[in-house]
């Protein structure tokens, strides 16, 4: 059968490299949503482009690990040093990241943020430059090319202008916030006329769609339409696609003989204990401090549960040269101690906080052991790890407690607990509420969430906006 060629382009390769020896290179899978879901396409003859995560200055290195990746189908953009640190450390993590999930610029060095934004704009336009030099390298005609995330707003407007022909998607995984807040960036017309020139745009929800269509309309004075954005007749289509995960892997990892041996280890270390999880990147957004202090007040109020609950939190390092993501490690480890300290024990403590990765197997039997899964992000595009956890409940049929910001709670709102991470008093009486509910109230509410998560997949997702991208582009061919 046909399957049509595409190229997918993102700032993170689904494998990350780690050097050996001078020309030796070892792969790792890279952590996040983005490259979990995009993993779950398939059907499609894909090649990815992308940064390997790690700085490989000498051309012999660059040759080796040019040939490893492309046994994974994957094509590296080299960058140096100063663009990681301009480009991404500083543009997309420390700007528009904070930015795109409401929580303003890092407060303590704003000023210096402020008067670095220039530099750091311009290393991402020529960033985004580099990730389009590799794709018109790669490029065939007739070739699908997916851009994914706020690291390469500019890449449809690079590879536009080269080639106008070219179909170009562009996808955004974070929030797109109020046009209020967008309004705020010195680079505010640049970004959206940039990520204009795609021939169709996905968000995550219909209002991240929404937002980004008024910020076009009001800072740009375009025309907004039920389609898209209108540019002088030249329609930009905009729409909403949810995206989701490859659940069967997860199911069928729950029949991996080593996968039910590490469950049957983790159900004896919490014999009589009720297991709470958190799975994380350690990121502001996640609202890891405000998770751990609702916990702390719910051990405070329940003076009985303290030694029948046990919160895991998995934190996983991640953009660590950014100096916000250093200070909220302290902050984390900090809080941590102390509740452990207040309310541990000399056998138990309260709370397993890991700064570590898990792998796959590992991950899906602590998913499986899990009572309650806790999910307080302050923003969160989607939140996979939300979907992933019901993906490996269906026997225990445990209880989800999810923020409402999260782009997760308008699919599975109806079979979670919803809670303003903010509000801590409420996060600890949902803890109780769980902790408590009914076996009936709990089956019901988890067969709300697996429908869901079982039939909204991941490869659906991509077929669905590939498919709407080659619409579009016929569409706009007949309007000529
Ligand atoms: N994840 C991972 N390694 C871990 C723990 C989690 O790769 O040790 C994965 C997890 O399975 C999920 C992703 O990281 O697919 C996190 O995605 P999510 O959408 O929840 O948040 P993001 O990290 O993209 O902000
Ligand atoms: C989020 C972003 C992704 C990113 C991931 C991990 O999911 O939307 O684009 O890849 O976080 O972050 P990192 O900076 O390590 O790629």
């Amino acid at each position: 059968p046909f399957r049509q060629r595409l190229l997918v382009v993102a700032n993170r390769l689904p494998v990350s490299a780690v050097r050996r020896s001078e020309e030796s290179w070892s792969l790792e899978i890279s952590a996040g949503g983005l490259v979990s879901a995009l993993l779950g396409v398939k059907d499609f003859e894909a090649r990815w482009i992308g940064w390997a995560g790690v700085n490989v200055p000498d051309v012999a290195g660059q040759r080796a690990l040019t040939k490893a990746l492309a046994e994974k189908r994957c094509i590296p953009v080299f960058l140096d040093e100063d663009i990681v640190h301009q480009y991404y450390n500083g543009y997309c993590n420390n700007i528009l990241w904070p930015l795109f999930h409401y929580l303003g610029l890092p407060q303590e060095d704003r000023l210096a943020t402020t008067r670095s934004f220039q530099s750091q704009f311009a290393a991402y336009i020529k960033a985004n430059q580099m990730f389009a030099d590799v794709v018109n390298q790669h490029y065939e005609e007739g070739d699908v090319v997916w851009c994914h995330d706020y690291h390469l707003m500019f890449l449809p407007q690079c590879l536009k202008k080269h080639n106008s022909q070219m179909k170009v998607g562009w996808f955004l995984h974070t929030p797109f916030p109020s046009s209020e807040i967008h309004r705020t960036l010195p680079s505010r017309s640049e970004l959206l006329h940039a990520v204009l020139a795609a021939d169709l745009v996905g968000f995550h929800t219909y209002d991240y769609a929404r937002h980004f269509v008024s910020a076009c309309t009001r800072i740009l004075g375009l025309e907004g339409t039920p389609e898209g954005v209108e540019d002088q007749g030249k329609l930009t289509r905009v729409a909403a696609f949810p995206i989701g995960i490859d659940s069967e892997r997860f199911i069928r990892a729950l029949e991996v003989p080593q996968v039910q041996e590490h469950i049957r280890e983790l159900k004896e270390r919490f014999a009589g204990r009720k297991v709470m999880l958190g799975v994380d990147r350690l990121d502001m957004i996640k609202g890891i401090p405000q998770k751990i202090l609702a916990f702390e007040k719910f051990l405070e109020e329940h003076p009985t549960w303290r030694d029948k609950v046990v919160l895991v939190q998995i934190a996983v390092p991640t953009r660590t040269d950014v100096p916000e993501y250093q200070k909220l490690t302290s902050q984390v480890h900090e809080i941590v101690g102390r509740i452990n300290g207040r309310f541990g024990t000399l056998s138990a403590v309260p709370i397993h906080h890991l700064d570590r990765s898990l792998d796959f197997h590992g991950l899906c039997a602590l998913y499986a052991v899990t009572d309650i899964a806790l999910v307080t992000s302050l923003r969160d595009g989607m939140n996979l790890v939300s979907y992933e956890f019901v993906a490996c409940q269906d026997s225990k049929k445990g209880v989800l407690i999810l923020s409402e910001f999260a782009g997760a709670a308008q699919s599975l709102g109806a079979g979670a607990i919803l809670v303003n991470p903010w509000n801590i008093t409420e996060v600890a009486a949902s803890i109780e509420q769980a902790l408590t509910m009914s076996a009936e109230e709990r089956e019901k509410r988890h067969r709300h969430n697996f429908g869901h998560v079982t039939t909204h997949t991941a490869q659906e997702w991509a077929e669905t906006f590939v498919s709407e991208l080659n619409d579009t582009v016929v569409e706009a061919q007949l309007r000529i």
